[in-house]
C-alpha cells in the first residue's frame, strides 16, 4: 500500500502563510530594469555552484566559466596544493581575458603548469601568484607580490564546487546551503563519474524554466504525445500530484512516487524502453552504490514506493536523485531578461558493458526530449508575458514551489535596494 505524506492538514500552500495564496505577478520575468537588479542582487550575492570536482581530476586541472549575468569569466583550478580556488579570468597587465582556446567567448578546460596570457605573456602560478613579466624592469612600481589575479571566494560541498562573486559573502557555504541540502551528505555523488552533458539557449527567462521543473501538473499534459496513451490518460486522471514539498529559507524540495516503466503493464512501455532496458526514468537496472545506509536528507518525508526528490538550490541550481541510482543537475544561466542557457548534466555509476552504455544513452535522450517540450512550451509563454495582457497568474497548491520562488527573487532584490538606501550594501 503507497504511503504518501501529507501536509497534517490544509493544503501545502496554506502551512506557508508568508507565500499567501493570491494571484501572482510575472513582471519579475519580463523586465530589463528587474532583470538589472538581479545581476546585482542575487548572481553577485549568492553562492553559485559551477560544476565538480571531477571536472579537476589532476593538480593543475582547470576548467572556465563564463558568468554573463555577472559580466564575467571565471578559472577554476585545482592547485599544487589539492585545493580548488576560483580566479577572474582577466590578467592583470592590460585585462586581456586570460584563458581562452579558440573564441575568446567559449569556455576552455585542461591541465597546466601555469597560466600564460597571450596578448604579452604575463604568467601566473595556479595559485594566482603572478610569477613572469615580460621585460619587468621597464615598468613602474609593479609589485608582483600584489599583482596577482583576483579570487573569488569558492568552496566545495559534496564535490559540488560553489562560488560567491561578493566582495565577502554574507554566509559561509554550509549556512547558506541550509540543513535540508546538508543533509545529502554521505550520497554517493564520487561514484557517479560518468556525465552526460546538455546546454541550450533557451528564449525565455531564467525563473520560467525553473517553474517548469518545479511543478509536475504540466506533465500528463505537455508531455503526452511521449507516453503511452493510458499512462498519460491516468496519470491526468489522477492528478499527478507529488505526495511531498518542502521549503527552507530560500531552497526548496519536492519528492515524487515511483511509478516506474517497467511495473507498468506492457502496452504501456515503449519498444524502445523494453529493448535498451531505460527510459526518462533512468536505467531500469539498479547499480550497487556499495552505500548501507542513503542520507537523512535524502527521500526525508519517507514516501514509498519513492521516485525521486528535486532539490532546488537558490537561485539557479537544482539536484534531481532518482530511486534508480543516478542523478541529474540543472543549471540556469540568465543572459537577458528574456533568455537564458540551460544546462542539464546526468550523472551515472560508469558503464561495465555495452548494454550499460545503450541504457545511459537511452537516459539521456529521453530527458533531452522533454526538456525540449519544456523549453519550446517556454518561449511561447515569454512572449506573451510580455504582451502584459494579463499581468497576475493564478498558482494551484501543487505550483507551491514557484510562488516561493518568486517570493524569493522579490525578498532579495528589497533587501539589496534597502541596503542600497542605507548604504549599507556590502
Ligand atoms: S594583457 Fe595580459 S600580458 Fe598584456
Ligand atoms: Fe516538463
Amino acid at each position: 500500500m503507497a504511503r504518501w505524506p501529507k501536509p497534517p492538514e490544509g493544503s501545502w500552500t496554506e502551512h506557508y502563510p508568508e507565500l499567501g495564496t493570491a494571484p501572482i505577478s510575472y513582471e519579475d520575468s519580463i523586465s530589463p530594469e528587474f532583470f538589472e537588479l538581479e545581476r546585482e542582487a542575487i548572481f553577485k550575492r549568492a553562492w553559485l555552484n559551477v560544476g565538480r570536482v571531477e571536472q579537476l581530476p589532476r593538480r593543475g586541472s582547470y576548467f572556465t566559466k563564463e558568468i554573463e549575468v555577472a559580466k564575467t569569466s571565471l578559472i577554476l583550478v585545482r592547485g599544487a596544493d589539492d585545493t580548488v580556488r576560483a580566479f577572474h579570468n582577466i590578467c592583470r597587465h592590460r585585462g586581456n581575458k586570460l584563458v581562452w582556446n579558440d573564441f575568446p567567448r567559449e569556455e576552455a578546460s585542461g591541465t597546466c603548469r601555469q597560466f600564460t596570457c597571450k596578448y604579452h605573456g604575463w604568467r601566473y602560478g595556479l595559485d594566482g601568484q603572478l610569477t613572469f613579466v615580460q621585460q619587468e624592469g621597464e615598468f613602474f612600481d609593479l609589485d608582483k607580490d600584489t599583482t596577482g589575479l583576483v579570487p573569488v571566494h569558492c568552496d566545495v560541498w559534496s564535490g559540488f564546487i560553489f562560488v560567491n562573486l561578493a566582495p565577502e559573502p554574507e554566509q559561509t557555504l554550509t549556512d547558506f546551503l541550509g540543513p535540508m541540502i546538508t543533509n545529502l551528505e554521505g550520497y554517493p555523488f564520487d561514484k557517479m563519474t560518468e556525465r552526460w552533458q546538455y546546454r541550450s539557449q533557451v528564449g525565455a527567462n531564467w525563473k520560467l524554466f525553473m517553474d517548469a521543473f518545479q511543478e509536475f501538473y504540466h506533465a500528463p499534459v505537455l508531455h503526452s504525445n511521449q507516453t503511452p496513451d493510458a499512462f498519460s490518460a491516468a496519470a491526468a486522471q489522477a492528478g499527478f500530484e507529488a505526495p511531498h514539498y518542502r521549503i527552507e529559507g530560500p531552497h526548496r524540495l519536492v519528492s515524487t512516487s515511483g511509478i516506474v516503466a517497467w511495473e507498468l503493464a506492457p502496452d504501456m512501455r515503449k519498444p524502445m524502453e523494453d529493448i535498451t532496458r531505460s527510459g526518462l526514468f533512468g536505467p531500469w537496472d539498479k547499480p550497487d552504490l556499495g552505500v548501507e545506509k542513503m542520507p537523512v536528507g535524502l527521500n526525508p518525508a519517507g514516501c514509498d514506493p519513492w521516485g525521486l526528490d528535486s532539490f532546488q538550490l537558490w537561485p539557479n541550481f537544482t539536484i534531481l536523485i532518482w530511486s534508480g541510482g543516478w542523478y541529474l543537475t540543472y543549471q540556469y544561466w540568465p543572459t537577458s531578461y528574456n533568455s537564458h542557457t540551460f544546462e542539464g548534466n546526468l550523472y551515472f555509476v560508469p558503464s561495465r558493458t555495452p548494454r550499460e552504455r545503450v541504457a545511459r544513452e537511452m537516459a539521456a535522450v529521453t530527458f533531452k526530449e522533454y526538456a525540449l517540450q519544456d523549453g519550446n512550451t517556454l518561449e511561447a509563454t515569454q512572449m506573451m508575458l510580455e504582451s502584459r495582457a494579463v499581468t497576475h497568474f493564478h498558482l494551484n497548491d501543487q505550483e507551491i514551489l514557484c510562488r516561493h520562488m518568486h517570493k524569493v527573487t522579490a525578498d532579495w532584490i528589497a533587501d539589496y535596494q534597502a541596503e542600497i538606501e542605507k548604504g549599507t550594501t556590502r
